[in-house]
């Protein structure tokens, strides 16, 4: 059985490898790592050692990962040389884990050089580079130069681990090394001006970019160790347009650095104290542009920075000039002086975002004189970086192995950049690898695909043979159901095989020919809200994961079709074990452990990204239980994003089920994740009840269970309503302190309400509570006590995080996930002190 994972951790490296940078450097990454893959030495490069990976990882390596090193001399003399004589070889997806001790900012570099070892030809790798939120390298082929490759990336990582995967899309994947570094919060900014039409840019800070060129102009190449940021900048002479319209200028003097404006870390002095400047500036001559044109990609959108330093003037408000980014003057009549409080040599930057409809195949940068009268033709320009902005919102990569199977779902996701339609895709990929001959099989059920936005989805080229399509560097890409097979795997859509029907449509039992079973929800075309619920649950689910949501594998949009493909819960909803069915009755612990485990999956979607998700239409319905009662929350077609950070709720018509709303969204029709909590604490009047949430069968007063359940819990007596089955067996203390979390949930006001993650913690003590021998901890006034331990569980979990994926696990997960193990422990910790 393949297993098909490297799950290394990298606690030690931090602390060694900043030592290093502290006598130059002002600046001390909180992360640092460097590891020269497949090396069993350590490798030191001018002032930074990369650290063999062998040492950490020779326990967990597995068949696939081979540790190559190349006899050749072909190897490049480059400042990097000695890097790049091994490389970790992969042949099936595996990944590095980085404990993450600051989010924020990172550079992720890799280094790639395609040797042969043994009988791998690494120039004939193709593969996939993801972390847990985006793609960033997409069938990647470092082959045919048989030269050194180097890919830069910088993003903000917002969990505690950074995974960096490996998936080889044909036989082999490779590194040669990596680099994660902490950047400073203030590198990139969240705004820019737009270069065409003239605007402001927001959303950088949560955007994915790659350095495609880094200029020091007017200069020579800066290495890593002379930068404030391990950065490369090379010479501009290559792109330039024209260089006899340029001459260099060198500064030096000393750089000042204004607060506000560029840092040391913004570019290093080295890029500053150089420039290029207008050839025959002392002249009135100069009436000419100098120029540089870099290739792009027609279809994505970059971030240009430019870096100025006025080291030419001999005083201030001599020097004005214009700066053009393709034909748009982005800069008129520019005056560093002003601009730096008038100073001079004093480092400047300003950034722009060209967007992709602006970009035919190159970026051209052009500086030029100004038109002003009284002044002399000149114009600077001292470094310049292009960054691509990586669209979409990347894979998310999960591991699953159950009994036998391992299961790989990977999904990926694109935002559309089509006109008005923005749109996620996701794609969802799933290998059974009972048995190799298995392998040909379920590459047939799956078809990779491509796509730009929605539109594409409908007239691209299609294939249901499994072929392969290429994709474009903005495609994410992913796997989408042939309509035959799901025909097939729901024996025709058979009614019988309806496990459940919903506003969307009807839900039906599957069986691919891997014999997987999976849940096949089709929706009605005809509806236009099905088609933004499809899509919201595409998008949601393909950039969510977590144990207690339930997972997309894939979707179907052939014929107009609008078809998710989801795991199968074995066990159906937690309504079904409930009442209406003759199902045999969940116990009390039971009970606790699947709101426990729901509970869980909201307080993810409520903080597990960046923008908080609000479900709206939490329900027993929309609970389902997998073959062991786990819980997972599903149905995510009415979920909305909540609210950016300076406002506090999201106005919308109301929806959601009846008997589960907040009256307060009812009344003001704003949501926030209060809404869903009040929804949550309904949920557990039922789970206690066992009844409907609106019985009109019932005595008026009766009809409402939210309303009846406040009734006795304000009474003191909710034991009285209590669901007869169980009733006995619950624990006094534990349904107060249960009776006491639903009528917080259930407060009036949304600000009474707790927020989820303390609902979880209440219903951990309740359960604490029930499983104690002894009574004395019935006084149970806990919620502020627990909360703020929980900053400190989080990191216990974190840590243990580190060393998931034993087969029996059911999933790596990646995101700060409280887990089991952890959270009890430290419970029992908590119950016991509070014992004495
Ligand atoms: C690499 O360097 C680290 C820190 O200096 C050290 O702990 C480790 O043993 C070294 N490994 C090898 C293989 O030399
Ligand atoms: C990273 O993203 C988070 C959430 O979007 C944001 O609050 C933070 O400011 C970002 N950090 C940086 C350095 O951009
Ligand atoms: C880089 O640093 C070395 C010494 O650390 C120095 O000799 C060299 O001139 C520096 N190069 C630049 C471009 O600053
Ligand atoms: C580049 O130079 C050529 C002539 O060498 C000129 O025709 C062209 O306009 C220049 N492009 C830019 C953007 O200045
Ligand atoms: C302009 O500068 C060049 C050298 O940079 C010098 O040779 C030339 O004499 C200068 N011309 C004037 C008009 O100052
Ligand atoms: C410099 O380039 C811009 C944009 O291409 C153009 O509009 C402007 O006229 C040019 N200036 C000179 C002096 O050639």
């Amino acid at each position: 059985m393949a297993i098909r994972k490297l799950q290394l951790a990298f606690f030690i490296i931090y602390t060694i490898s900043s030592l290093h940078h502290s006598c130059r450097a002002q600046y001390s990454p909180p992360d640092s790592y460097l590891i020269d893959c497949g090396s069993r030495t350590n490798t030191t490069i001018g002032q930074r050692t990369f650290l063999a990976d062998t040492s950490l990882s020779s326990s967990l390596t597995t068949p696939q990962d081979i540790l190559g090193s190349s006899s050749s001399n072909s190897i490049p003399s480059s400042i990097n040389g000695p890097l790049l004589q091994t490389a970790r070889i992969f042949t099936g997806p595996s990944s590095y884990t980085f404990q993450i001790q600051k989010q924020g900012r990172h550079f992720i570099r890799l280094h790639f050089f395609p040797f042969s070892y043994q009988n791998y030809d690494l120039a004939t790798a193709k593969f996939d580079v993801s972390t847990q939120d985006v793609v960033l390298l997409t069938d990647f082929t470092p082959n045919g130069k048989s030269s050194a490759l180097f890919k830069e990336y910088s993003l903000n990582i917002t969990s505690d681990t950074l995974v960096l995967s490996f998936m080889p899309s044909q036989n082999l994947a490779f590194v040669n090394a990596i680099e994660v570094i902490s950047v400073p919060d203030n590198l990139i900014s969240d705004t820019a001006q737009v270069v065409n039409p003239a605007s402001q840019y927001s959303g950088l800070s949560e955007q994915t970019l790659e350095t495609v060129y880094r200029v020091n102009v007017g200069g020579p190449l800066v290495t890593p160790d002379n930068d404030t940021l391990w950065r490369t900048w090379v010479n501009d002479q290559d792109y330039m347009n024209n260089t006899k319209l340029a001459k260099d200028v060198v500064f030096t003097g000393k750089i000042n650095y204004m607060k506000g404006l560029a840092t040391p870390e913004t570019a290093p002095d080295s890029v500053y104290n150089t420039a290029a400047e207008l050839a025959m500036s002392n002249t009135s001559n100069a009436a000419f542009n100098m120029s540089w044109q870099f290739d792009a990609n027609a279809g994505s959108s970059y971030l240009i920075r430019l870096h100025f330093c006025d080291i030419v003037s001999k005083s201030l408000n001599q020097l004005y000039f214009n700066v053009y980014i393709g034909s748009w003057l982005v800069l008129h009549d520019m005056d560093l002086s002003t601009l730096t409080q008038n100073s001079l040599a004093t480092a400047y930057f300003t950034d722009y975002v060209i967007s992709s409809d602006n970009i035919a195949q190159s970026i051209h940068v052009s500086i030029g004189p100004s038109t002003l009268d009284n002044v002399l033709p000149d114009g600077i320009l001292n470094g310049l970086e292009i960054m691509q902005i990586i669209t979409g919102s990347g894979s998310a990569f999960t591991v699953r192995s159950s009994g036998k199977k391992n299961l790989w779902v990977i999904l990926g996701s694109v935002i559309g950049s089509v006109a008005i339609v923005i749109f996620l895709v996701i794609l969802a990929c799933m290998c059974m690898k009972k048995k190799k001959k298995m392998e040909s099989q379920t590459s047939k059920t799956w078809m990779p695909f491509s796509v730009n936005g929605f539109t594409s989805l409908s007239t691209g080229s299609r294939t249901s043979n499994g072929t392969t399509l290429t994709l474009g560097p903005n495609g994410s890409y992913g796997y989408r159901f042939a309509f035959s097979l799901l025909q097939e795997a729901t024996n025709n859509f058979d009614e019988n095989w309806v496990i459940g029907v919903g506003g969307f449509g009807k839900v039906y039992k599957g069986i691919l020919r891997d014999e997987t079973k999976v849940a096949v929800k089709r929706g009605n075309p005809k509806s236009q809200q099905g088609l933004n619920e499809f899509r919201t649950e595409i998008e949601l689910l393909s950039r969510l994961r977590h144990r207690h949501l339930v997972s997309l594998i894939g979707y179907c949009d052939e014929r107009n079709e609008m078809i998710l493909v989801y795991e199968y819960m074995e066990k159906g909803t937690l309504k079904s074990h409930l009442y209406g069915t003759d199902l045999p009755a969940l116990s009390w612990k039971q009970r606790l452990d699947v709101c426990i485990g729901a509970a869980r999956g909201l307080h993810y979607l409520h903080t597990g990204s960046a923008k908080a998700i609000i479900h709206r239409d939490v329900k027993s319905a929309n609970i389902l239980l997998d073959e062991n009662l786990l819980a997972k929350v599903s149905d995510f077609g009415l979920s909305k994003t909540g609210p950016e950070l300076d406002q506090t709720h999201v106005s919308t018509a109301v929806k959601g089920s009846f008997g589960y709303l907040d009256p307060e969204y009812f009344r003001r029709q704003q949501l926030t994740e209060k809404s869903d909590v009040y929804s949550f604490g309904v949920v557990l009047l039922e789970v206690l009840c066992a009844r409907p949430v609106i019985d009109p069968t019932l005595p008026r007063e009766m009809v409402n269970l939210a309303e009846w359940g406040m009734k006795w819990q304000k009474r003191g007596e909710l034991q009285q309503i209590v669901d007869q089955r169980i009733a006995g067996t619950i624990k006094p203390e534990s349904l107060k302190k249960f009776g006491l979390t639903v009528e917080k949930c259930l407060a009036d006001y949304g600000v009474e309400r707790p927020s989820m993650g303390d609902v979880l913690w209440n219903l951990e003590y309740v359960q604490q509570l029930q499983e104690t021998d002894s009574g004395a901890n019935s006084e149970v006034n806990s919620i502020n006590r627990i909360v703020e331990l929980s900053s400190h569980v989080h990191h216990v979990g974190s840590q243990e995080s580190v060393d998931l994926g034993e087969p029996g696990t059911s999933y790596a997960h990646n995101e700060p996930d409280l887990s089991d193990v952890s959270m009890s422990r430290v419970f029992s910790q908590l119950i016991k002190a509070e014992g004495r």
